[in-house]
């Protein structure tokens, strides 16, 4: 019997109606569109806005719209994973509340952190309940809601997050198409550089907290750069090497969109033309776990059944790594 591997079956992204333009942000901090789209690639980002609506929410839509283009129902989903850093609340996870919110009656379902690189992370993850035949239709979420914890008087963040989500259904398939390999790494030493301080179980939510603004995202940015500039393209050369795949027989790179430098140089490390790279970083920004789901889903009608894709991304934490999957429609 040929190996079983978990294949992509469907794609889907939502991203919310409102756009921050870098004009709109140039009122808000002391920045410039030239300066962001310089030093980014960025020209504007969407933002979930409405009382009460978290990332459940925008993965609500991605869901229901994936569901629909596959032709069935929720509650043929055995199991979500849903790779967030915006959970709709701390506990319980985001997973179970989608699962209510579509109808996935029969599905199980957890909340995965790894920030930047959650999606690939979860997708690894997921592919391992398809291979073991333990289930037959698993749900990958990554999405987050990066307003909710983002500083609007710090220019050095705000300028890069956007609120996005995108949603995969992972199937058998025995063609030899799916999740062929990953390479994930993670190294917790590099916290000190991108986190946020507090409303953990180490510094809970208190007025001094909030007066010192430590529910948003700390990063530093240059540390963090050096790091993701390095080891996002290392690891995509790294999984190209295992498996012996030339610059030529890669069809696509889908990258992490953090910073249009970082992709750049992940891809000149790889040898693969521009041709070949998703980028929509100068509209969407930096969705953290939205990223690459939302690249796959705009690019869906470009794949082919066979390509060869390789996913990369890089995040806080720090966590890292690489996918190499063949496209299965
Ligand atoms: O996805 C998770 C992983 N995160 C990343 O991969 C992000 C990696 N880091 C980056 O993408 C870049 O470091 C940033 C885009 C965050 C910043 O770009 P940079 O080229 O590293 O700028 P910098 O932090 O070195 O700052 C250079 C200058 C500073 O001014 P001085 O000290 O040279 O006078 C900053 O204060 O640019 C200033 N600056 C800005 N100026 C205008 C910082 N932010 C802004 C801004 N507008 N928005």
């Amino acid at each position: 019997m040929s190996k079983v591997h978990a294949a992509i079956t469907a794609v889907q992204g939502y991203v919310p109606d409102y756009v921050l333009t870098n004009k709109e942000l140039e009122s808000i901090v002391d920045t410039t569109d030239e300066w962001i789209t310089s030093r980014t690639g960025i020209k504007e980002r969407r933002i979930l806005k409405g009382e009460g609506l978290g990332i459940s929410d925008m993965a609500v839509h991605a869901v229901n719209g994936l569901l629909k283009k596959r032709g069935i129902t929720a509650d043929e989903i055995e199991l979500i994973i849903f790779c967030t850093t915006t959970p709709d609340l701390q506990f319980p996870a985001s997973a179970n509340i989608l699962a209510d919110k579509i109808g996935a009656v029969n599905a199980w379902g957890y909340d995965l952190q790894a920030a930047c690189s959650g999606f690939i992370f979860g997708l690894t993850t997921a592919s391992q309940f398809i291979e073991s035949g333990r289930h037959k239709k698993v749900l990958v979420v990554g999405g987050d809601k990066m307003s909710s914890i983002i500083n609007y008087q710090d220019r050095s963040t705000c300028i890069i997050f956007g609120d996005g989500c995108g949603a995969v259904l992972l199937e058998p398939n025995e063609e030899g198409n799916g999740i062929i390999d990953a390479v994930l790494r993670t190294d917790g030493s590099g916290r000190q550089y991108l986190h946020q301080k507090a409303g953990g179980s180490v510094k809970p939510a208190s007025i001094e907290t909030v007066t010192n603004n430590e529910h948003v995202v700390y990063q530093e940015g240059q540390a963090v750069f050096k790091f993701a500039v390095t080891n996002m393209a290392n690891v995509a050369a790294e999984i190209m090497e295992r498996n012996n795949l030339t610059a030529d027989q890669v069809n696509w790179l889908v990258p992490h969109q953090a910073n249009k430098r970082i992709i750049d140089a992940t891809a000149s490390r790889m040898g693969v033309g521009a041709d070949k790279v998703m980028i929509n970083i100068e509209r969407y920004g930096n969705t953290t776990n939205g990223t690459i789901p939302l690249c796959l889903w705009e690019w869906e009608s470009q794949l082919k059944k066979g390509d060869t894709l390789i996913l990369a991304a890089f995040g806080g934490g720090f966590t890292w790594g690489s996918v190499y999957l063949k496209w299965a429609y």
